[in-house]
């Protein structure tokens, strides 16, 4: 694909710091309404979609024995060494170097993404900012690991990063790279459906100097080579996200593993009578749909406080918002909505045909084509406390909404659940804010904005209860590369 144009209006000096970036900034996202860079979008996805794109493209090798897994193992222990002791500044040089090179390539990384898992360029792109921020951000933060008073930081040697498929850019990126940063060795496993975007990423960062045997790339594997990979004595940590159940199947291969997860969640927006409803309806519904609700953090409840859930105009504006959205990717380049990437689970077929006791649609969603994966949105209404759409993460288009006489109960449904990744409120009124903000067993807890998106440094992302195995600190956050390593009194100081 072509490189990315003069891609927003806004890029001051601060924006394209590269190498010299000595204080973290965001990589600005494409401007949509620029007509070059419509231009753009349109030549990268009729070049994604022609015929054998991705089969024309690098593929991560395949691994077909257990031998070659421990061989990998054993030449990222010894590399790492070198890494390691080439300190954090050289390390960071490097990664600097490779958030350029991604910046360079967006236009490869949103069309892999695309033809992928049928990601839209309105979804891929700020993953890739994220991706960029996350390997600025981790550079600058592998310095101040080395500078911690009395401790001396012991990175690990081998990790393995095992990302999603439904941020497939952003995510590998982000645990590939704080392992990398810290100064460990990195074997990154891609989900099975996303091979061709981890490839790009192992790509971009061998390009700018990560040596090979620091970061090694395989194909997906099958169950039984996993799960011996998982249980390597040799394999310090393995960082995760994915199903919980996932994360219990790792630890009982090997429960000395350190295995760092962001798990599931079962979100939810909570709307008091002091919203501001327009724009608690635009994020209600760019929450719950955005990449076909295909995100960890989607709002899949609505919980409507004391009047809003029977009043006619959310209803009439939730409906009107949720139906307006065109969904025929890539068909149609001005789609809001695409396809889920793989087939409906169970658990999502359920949510979107059936209805539980007490439920109607407010929207019934409608499976548009016979590939299975082109759905309409659906709204349900009246999902009742201890429900099975209250409790269990569905992973697909579908809101439910439920009603709360007072934030109270709304608090006590929003914490019923065993997950607490991302939640949300709309009010104008500060001391409900106040209250909310003190009860939600949430990690990534959001005022009068959507619940997805969480932004590298200003919303560092990770989960509570059930969202989050072994995870005391965040995803773009100032603590999280702690994580890679333990400590110990620095010898200087005894
Ligand atoms: N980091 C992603 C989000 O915040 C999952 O939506």
């Amino acid at each position: 694909a072509a490189p990315a144009p003069n891609r927003t209006q806004d890029r001051s000096a601060a924006h394209v710091a590269g190498p010299a970036q000595v204080v973290f900034a965001n990589e600005p996202d494409t401007d949509p309404s620029l007509p070059a860079n419509q231009k753009w979008v349109r030549e990268i996805i009729a070049e994604a979609t022609a015929p054998g794109y991705l089969e024309n493209r690098p593929a991560a090798p395949s691994v077909a024995t257990t031998d070659d897994l421990d061989a990998m193992i054993a030449r990222g222990r010894t590399a790492a060494q070198a890494w390691r002791e080439m300190g954090a500044a050289a390390r960071g040089e490097i990664l600097h170097r490779a958030a350029e090179i991604f910046a360079a390539r967006r236009g490869e990384f949103i069309a892999v993404e695309a033809a992928e898992v049928g990601k839209m360029p309105s979804q891929s792109d700020p993953e890739i900012s994220e991706a960029i921020d996350f390997i600025r951000y981790y550079a600058l933060h592998a310095l101040e690991l080395e500078k911690l008073e009395g401790a001396q930081f012991h990175p690990d040697e081998m990790v393995v990063v095992t990302p999603p498929w439904n941020f497939p850019i952003a995510i590998p990126t982000g645990g590939t790279v704080a392992a990398l940063a810290a100064g460990s060795a990195v074997i990154h496993k891609p989900s099975k459906p996303t091979p061709y975007c981890s490839a790009l990423i192992v790509d971009c960062l061998w390009e700018a100097g990560v040596p090979r045997d620091v970061l090694q790339l395989c194909a997906p594997i099958e169950r039984e080579l996993g799960q011996h990979l998982v249980s390597h004595p040799d394999v310090d940590r393995v960082i995760l996200t994915g199903a919980s159940e996932t994360a219990a199947l790792f630890k009982s291969f090997r429960p000395e593993l350190h295995v760092n997860a962001e798990t599931s969640g079962k979100n939810a927006l909570v709307v008091t009578p002091a919203a501001d409803r327009d724009l608690a309806v635009a994020d209600l519904v760019y929450s719950a749909f955005g990449h076909a609700g295909q995100k960890c953090s989607a709002a899949s409840l609505g919980i409507m406080v004391g009047s809003t859930y029977d009043s006619e105009r959310y209803r009439k504006q939730l409906i009107d918002a949720a139906s307006s959205m065109v969904v025929d990717w890539p068909a149609n380049l001005s789609a809001t909505m695409g396809p889920l990437t793989e087939d409906p689970s169970d658990k999502l077929r359920r949510a979107l045909t059936t209805l539980e006791p007490g439920e109607t649609w407010l929207l019934e969603p409608k499976q548009l084509d016979d590939t299975g994966r082109l759905w309409s949105p659906g709204i349900k209404d009246g999902v009742k406390p201890g429900s099975f759409f209250h409790l269990t993460e569905v992973f697909g288009p579908v809101l439910g909404l439920m009603h709360a006489r007072d934030l109270d109960e709304a608090i006590e449904l929003q914490n019923a659940v065993d997950f607490g990744l991302t939640g949300g409120i709309h009010s104008l009124d500060p001391e409900e804010v106040r209250e909310w903000l003190d009860r939600v067993e949430v990690g990534n807890a959001y005022v009068n904005r959507g619940i997805t998106g969480a932004i590298v440094q200003r919303q560092s992302f990770g989960g509570w209860k059930q969202s989050s195995v072994g995870l005391g600190s965040k995803a773009g956050g100032p603590n999280y590369l702690m994580l890679f390593g333990h400590y110990t009194d620095d010898p200087a100081t005894l």
